[in-house]
């Protein structure tokens, strides 16, 4: 059972009104759960109950999830020795992201991690066959790609990511779809074992340029260009071009060495550049 402080303020709220039972989601909005409203206690479907002053801490942290455990809650956060890094599930109006160390994974200012899964898909329309999918993060690019392509393969290095990925609904279906193939390794490597021109689609979603070079790398992108089918279609995204100036030349310089790689049609499009094998 996971809240975060939009469910918390949902409880508070039927406190107030008097009500003897509420509707909230304990999975982030996935599911909805009835719970029962006591004097002072909010009881859950498994009879776990918390107090209303533990609610009340929780809107005051609008930037973590909790899991409702031993009638009390404990954040989904932890450092990583292995990484150096602090890992946070980051509750936002509609599906989480992830944030590590303060950088979040997806957009969410002024556009959902969901909208903002939509429009990276939206790119390598109509999006079938077998799709690469470099990085999976917490999987919401492979997952919506699943829904009309054949195969799904996804990379991941990180296990702190992992272990977020196993805990947030929404990433479940990374383990239940049987079109989603779940590699654990680093797609700077592991690409080389990648079959020629295998792939009709790429999502390339790397975290940003300073965190992986590499994955901007003009190595990569020829290996991105070898395993791609003839007419088979790029999405790399680089972030927002509009809100800094180095990003403009990040996109132009991304187009030029995909170009060198030998994708064609390259094109600036929202948050990346998009290309194809001709
Ligand atoms: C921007 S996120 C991807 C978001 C993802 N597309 C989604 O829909 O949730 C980037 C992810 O790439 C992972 N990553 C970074 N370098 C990697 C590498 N070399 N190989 C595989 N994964 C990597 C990071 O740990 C992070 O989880």
């Amino acid at each position: 059972m996971i809240i975060s402080y939009f469910q918390a303020n949902q409880l508070l709220q039927a406190k107030k009104t008097g009500a003897s039972s509420v509707n909230i989601s304990l999975d982030l909005g996935k599911t909805q759960n009835n719970i029962i409203i006591k004097s002072n206690r909010f009881i859950f479907p498994d009879n776990q109950f918390i107090e209303e002053q533990i609610v009340k801490k929780i809107i005051k942290k609008d930037t973590s999830c909790f899991f409702i455990k031993n009638n009390g809650i404990e954040k989904i956060e932890f450092f990583s020795e292995k990484t150096n890094k602090y890992y946070k599930l980051f509750p936002t109006k509609s599906w989480p992201t992830i944030e590590i160390s303060g950088i979040r994974m997806h957009c969410v200012k002024d556009i959902t991690p969901k909208q903002d899964t939509i429009k990276k898909i939206s790119f390598i329309k109509p999006c079938i066959g077998n799709v690469l999918d470099t990085c999976t993060g917490l999987g919401y690019t492979a997952i919506m790609a699943s829904e009309t392509a054949d195969s799904v393969h996804t990379f991941e290095r990180d296990d702190a990511v992992i272990e977020l990925e196993k805990i947030n609904p929404w990433s479940e279906d990374l383990f239940d779809n049987k079109k989603i193939i779940r590699k654990k390794g680093d797609i700077f490597q592991d690409i080389k074992e990648l079959k020629n021109d295998f792939f009709d689609r790429i999502i390339h979603d790397p975290p940003r340029l300073s965190l992986a070079n590499l994955l901007y790398s003009q190595e990569f992108y020829n290996e991105l260009f070898r395993v791609i089918k003839k007419h088979g279609k790029l999405f790399h995204y680089t972030g927002n071009p509009g809100a800094k100036h180095r990003n403009i030349d990040l996109k132009k310089n991304v187009i030029k060495r995909l170009g060198i790689a030998g994708f064609s049609s390259l094109k600036e499009v929202f948050n990346g550049v998009t290309g194809e094998k001709k």
